[in-house]
């Protein structure tokens, strides 16, 4: 699918009682119609289609050239739309939701059979979120369907922070683009799946683990790969290779002067990211160096790190070297994404 000119439509943040602007009536109306139009969330820009519409979903597994047994996260505008999906809530499910909705949480429940195989890649459940966006929602509501929207890059691209990144990805393989300016949190919600016994945490994002074992308690949280029960569902997602940047991006712990010093005698071109505390040091000794941003701000790190991963990939650099946080808090879900783009370098 190809198309001449992506539309675009520059949006403020409305705030909840704000009326419907033309260019969200609008685009809701091109997704009504089966088109792809890419909207910004609190997470990260989603590409939205409608999610009882199988050939629309085609389109959004096309435009990301996404491989077909990945499913996709059905956004909805109201909580009421997740019994059009749901055939039965989960308890906890019911809890989180009442917990963190609208917000960076998608929960896996058992499908309602009417819910099409190509969203859900063919399993039995679905992924639903509502997202914190006042743009999202506005969307969602005017299109007058469930949205289906993966994150708005190719896949294998880190995912849009900004309305750039997603022309920078998708220009003329997507119907329209609304632009809403800088996505919130920046990395992915969080993907927590609540068919079995006990929650289980597929992807760490936007709610932690901490804020989650609060509501459920402790002992009802497992975390995917680290539990006992080896049929544990996992996201299929999870399993590709993400966020790569097209140099090898190595994480470095604690060696970065020997490493740089090793890469420097094999001739490399390097480049660094790590936080502004440590600019002075690193900056003076490589080809280039990318402030990620504070330590003592995980939150500031995390709302722009895709972007600079996407600034890391187009310096043409021969490697890359990236320094890792402690996996608490915000920083697992950093964590999470660094080893991603990592893997296989
Ligand atoms: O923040 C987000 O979640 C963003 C915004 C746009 O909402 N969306 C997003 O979608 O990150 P995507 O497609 O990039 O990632 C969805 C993840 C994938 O790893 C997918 O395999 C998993 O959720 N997933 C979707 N449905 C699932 C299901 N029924 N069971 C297990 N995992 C599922
Ligand atoms: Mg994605």
């Amino acid at each position: 699918m190809s198309y001449k000119h992506t539309q675009f439509w520059s949006v403020d943040k409305l705030d909840g009682e704000e009326t419907l602007s033309p260019a969200i009536t609008e685009a809701g109306l091109c997704i009504s119609e089966g088109e792809t139009v890419a909207f910004p969330t609190e997470t990260v820009y989603g590409l939205g289609a409608d999610a009882t519409n199988d050939n629309a979903v085609d389109k959004v597994f096309e435009a990301k050239g996404r491989p077909g047994d990945n499913p996709l996260i059905v956004h909805i505008g109201s909580v009421e739309q997740w019994g059009d999906l749901a055939s039965v809530i989960p308890e906890m499910a019911q809890t989180l939701a009442d917990s963190f909705w609208p917000g960076p949480l998608t929960l896996i429940v058992p499908k309602k059979q009417t819910v099409s195989e190509k969203v859900t890649a063919g399993l039995s459940s679905v992924a639903v979120r509502m997202p914190d966006h006042a743009v999202a929602r506005a969307l969602i509501n005017a299109a007058g369907v469930p949205v289906a929207a993966p994150s708005a890059n190719r896949s294998g691209r880190p995912s849009p922070t900004k309305a750039e990144h997603v022309l920078y990805d998708l220009d003329g393989r997507i119907a329209g683009i609304i632009d809403g300016g800088d996505a919130g949190f920046g990395l992915e919600s969080t993907v927590v799946d609540c068919t079995g016994e006990k929650a289980v945490i597929l992807r760490p994002g936007g709610i932690t683990r901490e804020q989650i074992e609060a509501v459920l308690g402790t002992l009802n949280v497992l975390e995917s790969g680290k539990t006992s029960d080896s049929d544990a569902p996992k996201a299929p997602g999870m399993k590709y290779r993400h966020y790569a940047p097209s140099s090898p991006l190595l994480l470095v712990d604690n060696e970065m002067e020997e490493v740089i010093a090793k890469e420097r005698l094999a001739g490399k071109k390097i480049g660094v990211l790590a936080v502004d505390e440590n600019k002075t040091k690193w900056e003076p000794l490589v080809d280039l160096f990318i402030p990620l941003g504070s330590v003592d701000n995980l939150s500031d790190i995390a709302a722009h790190l895709y972007h600079h991963l996407r600034l890391a990939d187009e310096s043409k650099v021969d490697v890359i070297l990236c320094e890792t946080f402690s996996k608490s808090g915000v920083g697992s879900a950093i964590m999470n994404r660094l080893e991603k783009a990592a893997s296989g370098s």
